[in-house]
C-alpha cells in the first residue's frame, strides 16, 4: 500500500493542507519551522498510532483548537484503503479511528497499513547516548515486527517490577525464598526469548553491512539472565533493592569499518557527526529489511532532515540507497531537488 493523499486539518501549525505523495520519491521542501516535521509526524501519527515528540496526544491538536482530522488515502494495484484519525478535546481526549469509513479500534484500523520506517536527527541521540534509549530503538522495532516478542518483553517487564517490590520490601526469608524462585524462573522464559530475538535482529543486520564506501557491524551486548546469575547475587539484589541483571541492562554497539587499512571502532565514541548519522540510515536500511521479511507489508520510509550535516557524495548515498521503497523526505535546501535524477514529487510548504 503507498500513500496517495494526505488532508490535515488542524495538525499542529498545519491547519489546513491536503498533500499529493509519489509513488517512489516526495521531497518536503521549505524554510525553517514551516511544518516539515509536522507533516512526516502526522504520517507517521496514522501508521503507528503515536507522534514522534510528544508527551500527550493534545500536543499534537492545533493549539486553542478543540477538533484535529486526518484524511489519508493509500493505494496499491485495485486495493485502495480510506482512512481517517479524529482527535476530539472536551474534558478529555477522544480518539477516534476510521477504516473506510468504518469505525475501529486502532489495532484493527492499522492492520491493514504499511510500517512506517522513521529517521529523525533526534534518533542519533537515541542511537549514540544512553543504552536504555538504543534498547528502546531495537525494542520497538522487534515489537512492530513480532507481536510474540512485545508481548514477552511486556510480560518480562511487569514481572520485573513485581520482583524488585520483592526486593524493595522482602518479607520474612521462606516465604520470600519462594516467591523469587516463581518470578525467576518466569523471568528467565521471558528473557532467553528476548536475547534470542536480539541475537537475531543484529545477525539480520549484519548480513547487509555495506552501505555506500562504509561498512557497520552490530554486536548485542547480552546481559545473560540465569537462575543461577539470580541466587549467587541475591544479597547484592537485596542490598541495592533492585534486579541488576537481565535484558533490561543489555546493550547494542555499532561499529564502523572504513577500509580494510585501519580498525573498525565504535560509532558512538569515536564516529563523527555524519558517520552517526550513516550509521542510523544503516539502522533504518535495515529496519526495512526486518519488516520486508517479517510483515510481508511494504514499508513507507519516512526521512526528517537527512540532509543536513551531510556533504555531496554522502547526500547522493542517501538518494542512491533508498530507491527501492516510497520515501518521503524533508529538507530546507530546495537545491537538493535540482540534483536529484529519479522522478520526484515535490511539496513545498
Ligand atoms: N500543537 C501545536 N499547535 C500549533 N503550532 C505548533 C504545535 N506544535 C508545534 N507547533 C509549531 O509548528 C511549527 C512547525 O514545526 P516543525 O517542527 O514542523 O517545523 P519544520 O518545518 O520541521 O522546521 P525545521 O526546518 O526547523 O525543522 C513550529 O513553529 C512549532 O512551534
Ligand atoms: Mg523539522
Amino acid at each position: 500500500m503507498q500513500l496517495k493523499k494526505l488532508t490535515l486539518s488542524h495538525y499542529r501549525n498545519l491547519k489546513k493542507h491536503t498533500f499529493y505523495f509519489s509513488s517512489f520519491l516526495t521531497l518536503v521542501v521549505g524554510p525553517n519551522s514551516v511544518g516539515k516535521t509536522n507533516l512526516i509526524e502526522a504520517i507517521y501519527l496514522v501508521l503507528t498510532g503515536h507522534g514522534i515528540k510528544e508527551d500527550k496526544h493534545e500536543e499534537l491538536m492545533t493549539l486553542g483548537q478543540r477538533q484535529t482530522v486526518i484524511d489519508c488515502q493509500f493505494a496499491e494495484g485495485d486495493d485502495k484503503i480510506i482512512c481517517r484519525v479524529i482527535f476530539e478535546k472536551d474534558d478529555i481526549l477522544v480518539k477516534r479511528y476510521f477504516l473506510n469509513k468504518l469505525e475501529k479500534r486502532y489495532f484493527e484500523f492499522s492492520k491493514y497499513l504499511p510500517p512506517a520506517v522513521l529517521f529523525t536527527p533526534q534518533l542519533i541521540e537515541s542511537l549514540t547516548t544512553e543504552p536504555f534509549r538504543r534498547r528502546g530503538l531495537f525494542d520497538q522495532m522487534l515489537s512492530t515486527s513480532d507481536v510474540e516478542y512485545k508481548k514477552r518483553l511486556n510480560n518480562y517487564m511487569s514481572a520485573l517490577t513485581k520482583r524488585n517490590k520483592l526486593l524493595e520490601r522482602p518479607i520474612p526469608k521462606e516465604s520470600l525464598n519462594e516467591e523469587l524462585s516463581f518470578w525467576n524462573k518466569y523471568l528467565v522464559e521471558q528473557a532467553d526469548y528476548i536475547s534470542k530475538k536480539r541475537e537475531e535482529l543484529c545477525e539480520l543486520f549484519n548480513k547487509s553491512k555495506e552501505i555506500g564506501n562504509f561498512s557497520f557491524e552490530i554486536k548485542h551486548i547480552s546481559n545473560v539472565l540465569t537462575i543461577e546469575r539470580l541466587e549467587n547475587t541475591l544479597e547484592e539484589q537485596l542490598q541495592r533493592r533492585t534486579t541488576f541483571i537481565g535484558p533490561q541492562r543489555d546493550d547494542y554497539r555499532i561499529f564502523l569499518n572504513l577500509n580494510s587499512d585501519t580498525q573498525a571502532f565504535d560509532v558512538e565514541t569515536y564516529g563523527s557527526r555524519s558517520q552517526q548519522r550513516l550509521a542510523l540510515l544503516w539502522v533504518i536500511l535495515n529496519q526495512l529489511n526486518l519488516y520486508n521479511e517479517k510483515i510481508k507489508r511494504l514499508p513507507i520510509l519516512l526521512l526528517d532532515d537527512i540532509f543536513s550535516e551531510l556533504d555531496e557524495v554522502n547526500t547522493h548515498l542517501v538518494i542512491d540507497v533508498i530507491k527501492k521503497h516510497q520515501t518521503i523526505i524533508t529538507t530546507n535546501n530546495i537545491k537538493i531537488a535540482e540534483n536529484i535524477d529519479q522522478h520526484h514529487a515535490v511539496i513545498k510548504l
